[in-house]
């Protein structure tokens, strides 16, 4: 972020539509321990601070391989794996406590933090951690006994929620309990996937060494679905993939992976609409295309129940299919739930935008906002200066989004002679510069 002046009075303000969407809103991080061991953590923590003052409600959940390895290394114990999995047999058990213990106290301990002149001051976080997850043994597995390793068995989602309402910040960690009262050490990543699908959370974000979600020739995947195939993501992330795949199939709205190394990238990720990490999202179902004449009877079964109402004007099928071309819908599953026209004037450099409509069953879930967005983005790649629209009872809906009221000698001429002075339209006019 450029801190000139005037550049940084542009960027909080061009911030403010993310923080009024992100207010309220459930976020799961996790970090791992080398996230809390690197240099960058303690600003990591301070942005942390900010998202719980903007109102985010926050799950956050460590890892602490690197603590646990050190611990281990000091009790002379030899760390086991199998198949990449720690094998918590009786004599790691203490080190991995120690080790998870040590993460989550710099965790604790940063966020506790209100010294006068730093990020933190003023900010006074209650943090709250305790048996929120509960964990079962995964067992024996090709013969060999994994001793207290475990996977979560449930997320008591009730009192993380009252935590969270509360205004607590909950901190999760790699250990929990089982119901034989055992300690059982788990993957941190599985417990921020469960509770963020737990909880329904609108983001899950992990922290990662690189920059965000790589393919397999190292380069930053910005925004993928789950339908993305996972041979293609870099070897070594393709499980954080499946992770975040599930959880975005299980309810959680996005999933984003962020730089643990690089200054604000959370910040960035969150508040600037080209972000810095990956973001993973569910599938999409709708598509915006251009219409065909094949999609005349999907158009007539939106708009007709409008033009009985004298909301929109009456369009016979020749004229609806002389017009085709300049129609765009939104097609869900087969079914045209959305649509609109951009009816160009090339000479005056103005497009009118027409027929937008968006069914009943859809609205208020800003797709009438994605249509007139994507208008606006052809007619400005096709140079025009100006868009206009002509509505009877939809005026407001249009000043919401950038339109003024203008005058008919505003419009192409050919449009002026055209205008049904019955319907007695409004004209509202956008400028594109
Ligand atoms: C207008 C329309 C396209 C908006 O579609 P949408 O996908 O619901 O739009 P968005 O989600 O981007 O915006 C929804 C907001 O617009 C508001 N809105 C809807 N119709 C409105 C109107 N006539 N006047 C003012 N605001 C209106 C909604 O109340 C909602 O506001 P809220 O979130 O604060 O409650 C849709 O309501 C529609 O098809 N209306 C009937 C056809 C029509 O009027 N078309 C315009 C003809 S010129």
């Amino acid at each position: 972020v450029n801190t000139s002046n005037t550049d940084y009075i542009e960027w909080f303000r061009h911030a403010a539509p993310y923080i009024n969407q992100h207010r309220d809103k459930t976020f799961v991080v996790w970090f791992g321990g080398e996230a809390v061991a690197c240099k960058n953590f303690p600003k990591i923590i301070h942005d942390i601070n900010l998202l719980n003052s903007l109102g985010i409600k926050l799950v956050l959940v460590h890892g602490s391989r690197p603590q646990i390895e050190e611990e281990l290394k000091s009790h002379g114990v030899t760390p086991k794996f199998h198949k990449q999995r720690r094998i918590t047999d009786a004599e790691s058990l203490n080190p991995v406590c120690k080790g998870s213990a040590t993460a989550r106290m710099r965790v604790e301990s940063l966020l506790s933090m209100g010294v006068t002149n730093s990020p933190m001051q003023g900010a006074s976080i209650k943090v709250s951690s305790g048996n929120y997850v509960s964990a079962k043994p995964i067992g024996i597995i090709d013969g060999i006994d994994h001793g207290q390793t475990g996977d979560v068995r449930s997320i008591h989602t009730e009192a993380v929620l009252e935590l969270l309402n509360a205004r607590h910040i909950v901190l999760l960690s790699n250990l929990a309990y089982s119901s034989t009262g055992d300690i059982l050490n788990i993957n941190s990543q599985h417990v921020a996937k469960a509770c963020a699908i737990n909880l329904c959370a609108d983001k899950l974000i992990y922290f990662s060494e690189e920059q965000g979600l790589l393919n397999s020739s190292n380069d930053l995947l910005r925004e993928i679905d789950t339908q993305y195939p996972p041979e293609k993501i870099a070897y070594s992330q393709r499980e954080l993939f499946h992770a975040a795949k599930h959880a975005c199939k299980n309810g959680v709205r996005r999933t984003h992976f962020v730089s643990h190394q690089t200054d604000g990238a959370l910040i960035k990720e969150l508040f600037t609409r080209d972000g810095s990490g990956s973001l993973i999202s569910q599938q999409n179902y709708e598509k915006l295309r251009p219409a065909t004449l094949n999609d005349i009877g999907g158009i007539q079964d939106l708009i007709s129940p409008l033009e009985e109402s004298k909301v929109l004007v009456k369009r016979s099928e020749s004229t609806l299919s002389n017009q085709i071309e300049s129609f765009t819908v939104l097609e869900r599953d087969g079914h045209i739930i959305a649509c609109a026209a951009l009816h160009i004037y090339a000479a005056a450099k103005m497009a009118e935008l027409a027929c937008i409509c968006v069914h009943p069953d859809y609205q208020k879930d800003k797709k009438g906002n994605l249509l007139i967005t994507h208008l606006e983005s052809i007619a400005k790649e096709k140079q025009l200066k100006e868009l206009f629209v002509l509505t009877t009872q939809t005026p407001h809906w249009f000043i919401e989004r950038g339109f003024q009221k203008g005058e008919l000698t505003a419009l192409p001429t050919d449009k002026q002679q055209r205008y049904n002075a019955e319907r007695n339209s409004m004209i509202f006019t956008k400028s594109l510069s």
